[in-house]
């Protein structure tokens, strides 16, 4: 489920864009009454041990959005009637989206830790910053985005120290296949999905 990057479900969320005055809005409990309607709604259909959620608790993009007046207590208490819920897994955007990890005060080990499921920590990882965190318990899983697209074997450049490629912005947002998924492996392959 998507509750980041200020879509509908964040927006409830962050006091900053939640100007309501019913009860979806005011008190944290009130703001997450939505979001968590619709985790309820979809964990009824496919369970909750397959649903997974994403938040993205201080990004300002799109549209430089506010960040809640306060992320640690509000998202928080998100994560822990997330665990409640069951819910398999959390995928968190640290910092801000593709631009920096500063995380505005919001301590995102300790956030991790109100979260019962599993942890996908996200944004700007690279090996050296994941093994850092995987060290202090802050996450389980790791997901990188950009690296992928110039570096299909990604994998077994971070195993092995290869150099990393790197995919110029210009193709990332439309056009064809030229520059987004024509970059070769090391061996000069170009990475084909499995049948
Ligand atoms: C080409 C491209 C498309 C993306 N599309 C989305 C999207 O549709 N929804 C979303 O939440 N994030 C999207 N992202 C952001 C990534 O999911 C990720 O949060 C971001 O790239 C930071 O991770 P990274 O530093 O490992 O790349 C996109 C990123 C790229 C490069």
């Amino acid at each position: 489920m998507h509750s980041a990057n200020n879509y509908l479900l964040e927006q409830f969320v962050r006091d900053s864009t939640n100007h309501r005055t019913d009860e979806y809005g005011g008190p944290v409990e009130n703001r997450l009454r939505f979001p968590l309607a619709v985790v309820r709604a979809v964990i009824d259909v496919w369970g909750a041990d397959r649903v997974g959620i994403r938040i993205s608790p201080i990004t300002t993009a799109p549209g430089e959005t506010p960040p809640d007046s306060n992320p640690m207590e509000t998202f928080g208490r998100y994560l822990d009637e997330l665990s409640k819920l069951g819910l398999l897994y959390v995928h968190a955007i640290e910092g801000q989206t593709q631009t920096s990890r500063a995380t505005g005060g919001v301590d995102f080990v300790a956030l991790r830790k109100r979260f019962g499921g599993f942890y996908i920590a996200n944004n700007q990882y690279t090996l050296d910053v994941a093994q850092r965190t995987l060290a202090q318990g802050g996450a389980d899983l790791f997901s990188i985005g950009r690296p992928f697209i110039a570096n299909p074997d990604l994998i077994n450049r971070l195993r092995t120290g290869a150099p990393l490629a790197e995919a110029p912005k210009e193709y990332w947002y439309g056009g064809d296949s030229t520059g987004y998924s024509d970059w070769p492996a090391m061996d000069g392959q170009i990475a084909m999905p499995e049948k």
